[in-house]
């Protein structure tokens, strides 16, 4: 019986043996390679399972524009685009951000385009006074989708696909919040200093290097069945970062196939990570609370926690 046993298992092994040798002699052999192959490569065009695979989008971000301003970069394509992460109610932070750093004409010989990123309100007042608004300054796009802390990330998509769209030929671009002030001559002349070679594949911001909140009751909680890794890649914190307008392209591509993450400077560093684009530290961009002071925010890019009227004030000193 054992040598019964083990003859048989001796056979298997042959057997495995020379099929392993046959497999890898006869690797080189087209008609062989062809016969393995088709499973895996589809054909061309067909609509194979595999086809559907690989081009169904994780996060397709189709949403109409329900106020759009396509013609802003058509007479001639802006050094910076300003994206403002904005929501219905701020109507004072918006005009304060208009008549201050946010203007269009305040720095000579610098074309500037300053746009607020909204979705839609579930009220429709809100929306009725947003599109009247529009209709007076024309700085607002909106989206078609539901307006929600929850769907910034979207929001910073919809920007990306929209300079992507209607404003590739920008040099760079500014993304930030409503209530940010922007020291717009340190941006401009000290940081990205137009006399230079234009950049590309450009990311700069205050970059953080952290991992995910497993506490549910915070702000910036992440489950770990949506993030299940213990460090994010590094990411510019999501109150002001600057980069080259190829970029937008690029992180909108990406962000079809990569799955939506609520927290937007995280997602934004994970298609960052993706695209082997490496986000540049700056001192400049301050991502805490900082007292009001002048002297100081002589020295920063962007500035967290202004009111409108601070700003204003700011503004007209
Ligand atoms: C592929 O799908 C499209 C639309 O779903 C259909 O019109 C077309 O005939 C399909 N082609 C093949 C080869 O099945
Ligand atoms: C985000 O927007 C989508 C599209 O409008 C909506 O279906 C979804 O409920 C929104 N999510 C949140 C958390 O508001």
């Amino acid at each position: 019986m054992p040598s019964k046993v083990s003859c048989l298992y001796l056979l298997t092994v042959v057997c495995w043996a020379s099929a392993l040798w046959y497999l890898s002699v006869s690797r080189p052999s087209t008609s062989y390679v062809g016969q393995v192959a088709i499973p895996i490569k589809p054909k061309a065009g067909k609509n194979g399972t595999f086809t559907n695979i690989r081009t169904r989008s994780l996060n397709p971000h189709d949403f109409d524009y329900l106020i759009n301003e396509e013609k802003k970069c058509e007479a001639e394509p802006p050094y910076l685009v300003i994206l403002i992460s904005t929501t219905h109610k701020e109507f004072d932070a918006r005009q304060a951000i208009r008549e201050t750093w946010g203007d269009e004409s305040s720095l000579p010989d610098m074309r500037v385009v300053t746009l607020f990123l909204l979705g839609r309100s579930t009220d429709g007042v809100l929306n009725q006074m947003v599109e009247q608004e529009s209709q007076i300054f024309h700085d607002i796009v909106v989206e078609d989708f539901i307006d929600s802390y929850h769907n910034l990330t979207l929001k910073t998509l919809m920007g990306m696909r929209w300079v992507a769209t209607f404003c590739s030929k920008a040099q760079y671009v500014l993304k930030t919040d409503s209530d940010i002030f922007v020291n717009m001559e340190n941006l401009v002349f000290n940081l990205l200093k137009p006399t230079t070679k234009p950049r590309r594949r450009y990311f700069t911001g205050y970059v953080i290097n952290g991992g995910p909140i497993r506490d549910m009751r915070s702000k910036w909680y992440m489950g770990r069945d949506l993030y299940p890794d213990s460090k994010y890649p590094p990411f510019c914190s999501g109150t002001g970062y600057v980069f080259s307008a190829d970029v937008a392209e690029l992180i909108y591509q990406t962000s079809l196939h990569t799955r939506l993450l609520h927290l937007e400077d995280v997602y934004v560093g994970v298609c960052l990570r993706k695209l082997g684009i490496h986000p540049f530290q700056n001192s400049g961009f301050n991502h805490w609370k900082m007292a009001y002071s002048l002297c100081r925010y002589r020295r920063v890019v962007t500035v967290h926690q202004i009111s409108p009227r601070r700003c204003t004030a700011y503004g007209t000193t």
